[in-house]
Order: structure tokens, then C-alpha cells, then sequence
């Protein structure tokens, strides 16, 4: 039996390179290709990065399951066993416009529950990792266990999208809500959104549509601090299909759930 020890360590190296990889990559020109709009992006960064992931999982291990963003894993339908949930770059958009922003996603999920989790910051060379019962860490430093914030002093991360246009529930709400916090931001990355939530950048982050491999990594980095992760009915998030997604620390997660995500 693999020990999680020796999984982290693999992973923790696999990033790095394909974290290297990708820096290299700014000074060649990319190919972009779109998906179902064209504004979802591909590069061939994107696939090529999920290529090397899968390929150095499935040599070490090749009883393990993964589900990737570009189709290059196995086709998932329930989470027994082990299960890799990876996002080769999360942020593409930012990867392509800004060269920052971005960031490596893999969380791995034994029966369900989250075990590791990794976000890598790959410009800033920042790796956001939990390991479930043993703390979440940004690179050497151990992050802090969340501390509670009011309303008024709390940073929402939200897309402005969301103010706008959503089935959920009445915008005219979102809006109040983002009036009545200390200030919103959106980073265009969700698996470093809730990295962000984890390390206390940000106390909150809503978003009404999620991939399961947008929020895999994050989830985890931020149960492991005391925060709270559900759908926006509060609800645990379902790893196997597309979610709305509220992360933030307890007792805000109460108060903006009470007074603010009311259905229509
Ligand atoms: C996207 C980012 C973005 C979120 C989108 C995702 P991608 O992932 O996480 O922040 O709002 O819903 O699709 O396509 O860049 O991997
Ligand atoms: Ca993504
Ligand atoms: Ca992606």
C-alpha cells in the first residue's frame, strides 16, 4: 500500500516541473483553441500539462483514478477508491492575457473524501498544499487556522458576472451583498480564489458554476483551516458534477447564507 508520504512527494515534484515547464513556455507563442464558447481557451499548454500529469500518475500508480479538465484521464463515475481531480491551469484566460494568475490544480480523494490538495501558483512560485488532518501550508509556512470576520470587514471574491446574470437567485441580493461587504475582488482563477480564502486573503468567495476540477484542491486547502465549503444552498458540493460554490469562514458563511442567498 502506497503510503500518502510517498503520494506528496510525487506530486510535489510533478508540479515543480510542469511548473517549469509552463514558465518556459511564455517565451514561445501559443496555440489557443476555444471549447464551448469562445471565450473558454485551451492552449496546448493546457493539454500538454495534463498529458505529463496523467502519465507519471498512472506509472506510479496505476490503480488510481483521474479526472481531468482537458479528457486525457479515465471516465469517472463514482469516487470509491482513489481519484486524482486535476486542472492542468487553472485560469487559462489569465495564463493566455496576463501570464500570471494562474495556477495548477490536483486534489486526490480517497472514497469521497478529500486528502491532499494542491494549488500551485505557477508565476509566483507559490504552492498552496493540505493534507487532510495535518494542516494547510504555503510553501514552508503553515497557514493559520481562519479567523472570523463581520461582514463589513470581509474581502468577497466574486465575478462581477454574477451581480448580473444568474439562475439562482435574485441579483438585486448579490448586489446588496457585494455593498455591504469591505470590498469584492475577482482573481479569475477558482482553485486560487480558494487558496486565497485559505490563507485569509480573502474571508469569502461565491460563484455559481464550477467544474468538480475548479474547486477539487481548493476545498480541501480550505476544510483544512476551519473554513466552510458548500453549494449556495448549503449543501456539500457533489465531486462528480458542475456545482455552485461557497467557501468562507463559519459563522460569515451563516450570515451571508441567512441574509443574502435567498432563492428567488
Ligand atoms: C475557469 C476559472 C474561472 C472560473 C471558470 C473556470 P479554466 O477555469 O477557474 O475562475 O470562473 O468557471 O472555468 O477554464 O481557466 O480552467
Ligand atoms: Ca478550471
Ligand atoms: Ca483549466
Amino acid at each position: 500500500m502506497t503510503s500518502w508520504k510517498e503520494i506528496d512527494d510525487c506530486v510535489k515534484r510533478w508540479i515543480a516541473e510542469a511548473g517549469e515547464r509552463i514558465r518556459k513556455s511564455f517565451s514561445h507563442s501559443l496555440s489557443i483553441q476555444t471549447k464551448s464558447n469562445p471565450n473558454d481557451l485551451v492552449t496546448n499548454m493546457d493539454k500538454e500539462t495534463e498529458q505529463f500529469l496523467i502519465q507519471n500518475i498512472r506509472s506510479h500508480f496505476p490503480d488510481h483514478l483521474i479526472l481531468g479538465e482537458e479528457g486525457h484521464g479515465d471516465r469517472v463515475n463514482s469516487m470509491d477508491g482513489i481519484v486524482w481531480i486535476i486542472d492542468p491551469i487553472d485560469g487559462t484566460m489569465n495564463f493566455i492575457h496576463q501570464q500570471r494568475n494562474f495556477a495548477i490544480s490536483i486534489g486526490i480523494y480517497e472514497n469521497g473524501v478529500g486528502r491532499l490538495g494542491y494549488v500551485y501558483d505557477v508565476t509566483h512560485d507559490e504552492l498552496y498544499f493540505a493534507e487532510k488532518g495535518k494542516g494547510a501550508y504555503m510553501n514552508d509556512v503553515q497557514l493559520p487556522v481562519l479567523t472570523e470576520v463581520p461582514l463589513e470587514q470581509s474581502i468577497l471574491a466574486i465575478n462581477a458576472t454574477w451581480l448580473v446574470k444568474n439562475t439562482y437567485f435574485d441579483p438585486g441580493k448579490l448586489a446588496a451583498l457585494a455593498l455591504s461587504v469591505r470590498g469584492t475582488r475577482s482573481s479569475g482563477s477558482a482553485a486560487l480564489e480558494l487558496a486565497y480564502v485559505a490563507s485569509g486573503r480573502f474571508d469569502s468567495y461565491i460563484t455559481m458554476r464550477l467544474s468538480p476540477w475548479d474547486f477539487a484542491a481548493g476545498k480541501i486547502l480550505v476544510e483544512e483551516v476551519g473554513g466552510i465549503v458548500t453549494n449556495l444552498h448549503g449543501e456539500p458540493l457533489d465531486m462528480l458534477a458542475t456545482n455552485s460554490v461557497f467557501a468562507s469562514v463559519p459563522r460569515l458563511h451563516s450570515h451571508i447564507s441567512d441574509e443574502f442567498l435567498r432563492e428567488k
